[in-house]
């Protein structure tokens, strides 16, 4: 059996703290006890809003964390600027939308081979391992091998929203082909994005995935997960001050 990596992404720590604009919870705390958990990999986005993650967060994350850093972010120069200074182990080029809640879709590397394979270029020979979060389509696959990309992030999305046993199958059995055919191509392959604790096993058996990026889950079930403690806690402070 071959060993599958887990990237943790650690971007809902962050906007926690942007929802008040203030130092906690801090990523860099949650990066660290990540990395001293076992992650393989700490995950963050740095999106042009800034909307959760901040530079400084990615500066610091880089310094103290000794598992590697997977950084998304889109395809623009100021990231591009960006990744060269920090340094990364890997870059992963995602698509990115103001409006969006979430990355929602692959990115389309077929639609702008010329820009992809430019900054692939960039930042392959700065060292820095390139993935390309995508569709899991051949057409996609196809193209991300053409501009050069070390691998691929199949968008397990569609799986992960699948309302029937049919459908599930379906969205697994196009994960599994897409798996295939990238590793064919000579690519690595990777898969994220909507895995649970509840759908994650059949993704993780996919023989040629080797690494997966799982956030909101992880981080919905640390909340809840810690949510006694804390409250306990509180109660024995305030009970301390009578
Ligand atoms: N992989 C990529 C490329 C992503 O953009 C995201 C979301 O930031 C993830 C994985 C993690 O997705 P989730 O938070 O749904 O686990």
């Amino acid at each position: 059996m071959s060993v599958i990596r887990l990237g943790v992404n650690i971007d809902h720590v962050a906007t926690i703290r942007e929802a008040r604009k203030t130092f906690e919870p801090d990523p860099v705390h949650a990066a660290v006890i990540a990395d001293l958990a076992g992650a393989d990999q700490i995950t963050l986005h740095l999106r042009e809003d800034r909307r959760h993650i901040q530079d400084r967060d990615l500066k610091l994350i880089r310094e103290v964390v000794h598992s590697k850093i997977n950084l998304e972010m889109a395809a623009t120069d100021e990231m591009v600027e960006i990744a060269l200074s920090v340094r990364p182990h890997q870059v992963t080029l995602v698509p990115e939308k103001r409006e969006e809640v979430t990355t929602e879709g692959g990115l389309d590397v077929k639609g702008q081979k010329e820009r992809i394979a430019e900054i692939v270029g960039r930042l392959k020979s700065a060292g820095i391992v390139v993935n390309l979060f995508i569709d899991p389509e051949k057409s996609q696959i196809e193209a991300a091998a053409e501009v050069g990309a070390d691998a691929v992030e199949l968008h397990t999305g569609e799986y992960a929203n699948a309302k029937n046993e049919a459908e599930i199958e379906k969205e697994l059995h196009r994960l599994k082909v897409a798996a295939k055919h990238a590793r064919e191509l000579g690519l690595k392959v990777y898969a994220g994005h909507g895995l649970t604790y509840k759908n994650v096993k059949p993704v993780a058996e996919i023989e040629e995935i080797e690494e997966l990026n799982i956030g909101h889950s992880i981080v919905a079930n640390a909340v809840l997960k810690g949510l006694s403690d804390a409250v306990k806690e509180m109660k024995r402070l305030i009970n301390e001050a009578r």
